[in-house]
């Protein structure tokens, strides 16, 4: 396996020694020396995608993962979204615009960063939608709404996770394959939420099982599969609750912590199973919603 290093390498930033960590297995021998990484990043050497990453909780992530050292791919079906965002961090980021409901698109944004050198060793399916006013309690819910809800969140997120699996597979070691994918949950997939929130929970719920599941079936090529929960977030996507000082107060009023969430809540444990501090966690839900969906 270490002899294939290289060749990762060379495929990933021809020509030049600051090239991105490779899929590669962990082993005690690839395993960082904490002790002299310390005033490193804790993502040096890797790429990450984020999906989603124009605005809100994805392009926070983004950005903390350039901060730890990582390059970032922001990927965003808001072409210029994602170009501010990409821009905001600098050489370290690019933008690549691909709608994750399409297929097509999600496997052309893959291909074109293996070509580039830019294959990421860690994928983060975080893009989702809300459908405010639309989404209903279930005997008032729309098959359109639904649909439509589960193109992006479900089948959205199972695109990016299957194409980044099928992209880390072909990373150096074909028989290691190699990398990290987190998932962004949701409370409303653990808990009854929202009484309006039929086809956003049960995406949320299906993210959750997706997974779990994928965790389970390529854990022996070393792709490692988390689902991280954030708290509800004030960001565009929640607009509609925001704005209401009732509907604000009741959510906020079911977290514990007494707070929306913010973006910067949920980098901390994206970097940790980003890295690799996170080498043995996988198939685990990581809440950190405020007690929101636990107490
Ligand atoms: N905000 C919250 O309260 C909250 C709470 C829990 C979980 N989440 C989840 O966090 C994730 C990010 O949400 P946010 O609050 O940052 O939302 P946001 O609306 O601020 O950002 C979502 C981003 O996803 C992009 N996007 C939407 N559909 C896409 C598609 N088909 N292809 C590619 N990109 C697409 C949008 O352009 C946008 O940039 C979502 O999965 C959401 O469900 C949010």
């Amino acid at each position: 396996m270490e002899e294939d290093l290289p060749r990762r390498r060379a495929r990933c930033e021809p020509g030049t020694d600051a090239a991105p960590g490779p899929h590669r297995a962990l082993t005690r021998a690839t395993l960082p020396d904490r002790t002299r990484r310390s005033k490193m990043g804790m993502l040096e050497g890797k790429t990450a995608l984020v999906t989603g990453a124009g605005t809100g909780i994805g392009r926070g992530v983004a950005e903390r993962f350039a901060r730890e050292g990582a390059r970032v791919v922001i990927a965003d079906r808001d072409a210029d979204a994602a170009a501010g965002a990409a821009a905001a961090i600098g050489a370290a980021a690019r933008a690549v615009v691909v709608d994750i409901s399409d297929e097509a698109s999600v496997a052309a944004a893959f291909a074109t960063l293996e070509s580039d050198g830019w294959a990421p060793d860690v994928v983060v399916a975080n893009a989702g939608v809300q459908l405010f006013g639309q989404d209903a309690k279930a005997a008032d819910l729309d098959l359109d709404v639904w649909r439509r809800t589960l193109d992006v969140n479900l089948t959205g997120t199972f695109l990016t996770v299957k194409h980044a699996v099928r992209s880390m597979l072909r990373g150096v070691d074909e028989a290691a394959g190699g990398g990290s994918i987190i998932l962004t949950g949701s409370p409303t997939g653990l808990n009854g939420e929202g009484a309006d929130f039929t086809a956003y929970s049960a995406t949320k719920a299906g993210i959750h099982g997706l997974a779990r599941t994928v965790a389970a079936a390529y854990a022996d090529r070393n792709i490692r599969v988390n689902t991280v929960v954030p708290a509800y977030t004030e960001t565009s996507l929640v607009t509609s609750i925001s704005t209401n000082p009732e509907d604000r107060a009741a959510i906020i009023g079911r977290i514990p912590l007494g707070r929306p969430g913010a973006p910067r809540d949920v980098e901390g444990i994206m970097v940790f199973l980003a890295s690799d501090d996170g080498a043995f966690a996988t198939g685990s839900l990581f809440a950190v919603d405020g007690g929101m969906s636990t107490l």
